[in-house]
């Protein structure tokens, strides 16, 4: 059970169901402390949903709402380094108090073009949290407010990340072997 194979890649178990559980109910409290005015949570779909489902329900101090939006930058193994378009913020969310909710943090592409999009909705304020951040491979300037946990610039799947769509079921995260 330590170990899957995805499209032929074989992977083995690096942060377990308990540990995941963890960081979570670590990034809920924090978030909890800094006591935003009913914060708009923005998942990104589709590697936040497990993570957006779980933090929030450990969110229940603050009045939060969540919204989904959808966009991809994938392919395989390795970024693209092109960003689809955003799709699914509807309503008018001016003035909101946004936290962007992201299963991982690679180079950052993906993190601006949402910040660059948020703005242009005249949001109050924006903060990232992310499940996971590789710090190695960022690129960007963008303060990232709640990092559940920084990891080397390994190739991760499960608990909502996936391999070319394989994996985002698993309760544990895996990481590619060499
Ligand atoms: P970035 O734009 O390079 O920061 O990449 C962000 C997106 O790439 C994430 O939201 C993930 O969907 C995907 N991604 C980055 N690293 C991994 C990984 O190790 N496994 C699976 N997906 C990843
Ligand atoms: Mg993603």
């Amino acid at each position: 059970m330590k170990d899957i194979t995805l499209h032929n890649k074989n992977f083995t178990i690096f942060i377990d169901e308990n540990e995941i559980n963890n960081i979570i109910c670590t990034l809920a409290n924090k978030i909890e402390k800094a006591n935003i005015e009913k914060p708009l949570f923005i998942a990104i779909l589709n590697g936040s949903f497990l993570f957006a489902a779980d933090l929030l329900r450990n969110i229940t101090d603050l009045d939060a709402e969540i919204s989904f939006l959808k966009l991809a930058s994938y392919e395989g193994l390795n970024t693209t380094g092109k960003v689809n378009e955003l799709v699914g913020i509807s309503k008018d969310i001016s003035g909101r108090n946004v936290i962007i909710l992201e299963d991982i943090i690679d180079t950052g592409i993906t993190l601006e073009k949402i910040i660059l999009s948020l703005k242009k909705l005249d949001v109050n304020n924006i903060k990232v949290a992310t499940l996971l951040f590789k710090p190695n491979a960022y690129t960007k300037d963008y303060q990232i407010d709640y990092i559940g946990k920084s990891i080397a610039n390994d190739f991760v799947v499960g608990y909502g990340l996936d391999y070319d769509e394989l994996g985002r079921n698993l309760k544990h995260i895996y990481k590619l072997k060499n």
